[in-house]
């Protein structure tokens, strides 16, 4: 199994990731979730992190607090998508497993550090401000990872926080600029797939008739978090955004997409956040990302309900 550590600010989507990916022990091996101030400040989503731990039968899982604030902006959080706690939907009890003592950040680089190079995938769900900060600090962990495989940015659909950027860049561009200039392996999972991967109403009615806890408490999330995009945009349902990375650690032959550059703005306050991504190679950059387009999603909502199943 491919070993990775989830970096997540759960978020209802979020929450569905993690549970995807401890659902799938033969592919992934999570070796601990670390927690970013994101879409709710850190001390929530650091708790929700548990909640969903605990929800998959997991509380022996290492769980570790992180960054409480971007690099060099004020946080911006997303209370409007998901709801006061960040995790508004299920009635989930507060998790009783506890949180590590270590920071997220030194778990990361201590992580990449043990382990065999190249064995190590990180999976940022969230801001980038736990990655770019282990970067800064131990430059040596870039040539280390085999991979990063990430939802954030946007190329076709633009934005989604401000009309030009996507919220997980937009929060901390300086760190999605460290990450992006890593040197690492890079899979984007932007809006542009992330809006592909919508629950309708049918989806949801197959995750609740699961009857399982985890089952009833993902329809429950996806029942709250689709009020946002289906009045803001009019979509099908909920944009299963985060999912994306760990089905894709699964079953890449779902998605596709193209090797190219991608920059992050990070001085104009109109454009700030945003991922320039040089779809048609029209600048001559070295591609630094694997950017992906689009998604075979029947075959992603039965890839999630057949694992679901398994909780
Ligand atoms: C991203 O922002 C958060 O609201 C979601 O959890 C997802 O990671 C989508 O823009
Ligand atoms: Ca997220």
């Amino acid at each position: 199994a491919r070993k990775i550590i989830i970096d997540t600010d759960p978020g209802q989507d979020d929450a569905v990731a993690i549970l995807l990916a401890l659902a799938s022990p033969e592919e992934i091996d999570v070796l601990g979730l670390t927690c970013v101030a994101g879409n709710v400040p850190l001390d929530l989503t650091a708790k929700n992190a548990r909640i969903i731990c605990e929800l998959a039968g997991r509380s022996d899982l290492p769980v570790f607090a992180g960054c409480d604030r971007p690099l060099g902006r004020d946080l911006v959080t997303a209370e409007h998508v998901h709801g006061k706690t960040g995790l508004d939907g299920p009635d989930l009890p507060d998790p009783v497993m506890p949180l590590q003592d270590r920071h997220a950040v030194d778990f990361i680089i201590d992580t990449l550090r043990e382990q065999p190079a190249g064995t190590v995938t990180l999976c940022p769900l969230g801001p980038l401000t736990n990655i770019a900060t282990a970067l800064q600090r131990a430059p040596d962990i870039a040539g280390k990872i085999r991979g990063i495989v990430l939802m954030g940015g946007a190329y076709f659909e633009v934005g989604n926080i401000t009309p030009a950027a996507e919220f997980n860049i937009y929060v901390d561009p300086q760190a999605a600029e460290i990450v992006f200039k890593c040197g690492a392996p890079i899979v984007v999972m932007p809006l542009d797939v992330t809006h592909k991967a919508l629950v309708t109403a049918a989806r949801n009615d197959a995750f609740r008739a699961l009857g399982t806890p985890a089952g009833i408490a993902v329809a429950q999330m996806t029942d709250f978090f689709e009020r946002f995009d289906k009045a803001k945009y009019g979509s099908a349902g909920a944009p299963l955004h985060d999912p994306c990375v760990t089905a894709y650690l699964i079953r890449p032959d779902l998605f596709s997409g193209r090797h190219v550059n991608v920059e992050i703005e990070t001085t104009s306050e109109l454009t700030m956040g945003m991922t320039v991504a040089d779809w048609w190679g029209v600048t001559g950059r070295a591609p630094n990302a694997f950017f992906v387009g689009d998604l075979d999603a029947a075959g992603f909502f039965g890839l999630l309900t057949e694992r679901l199943a398994r909780l």
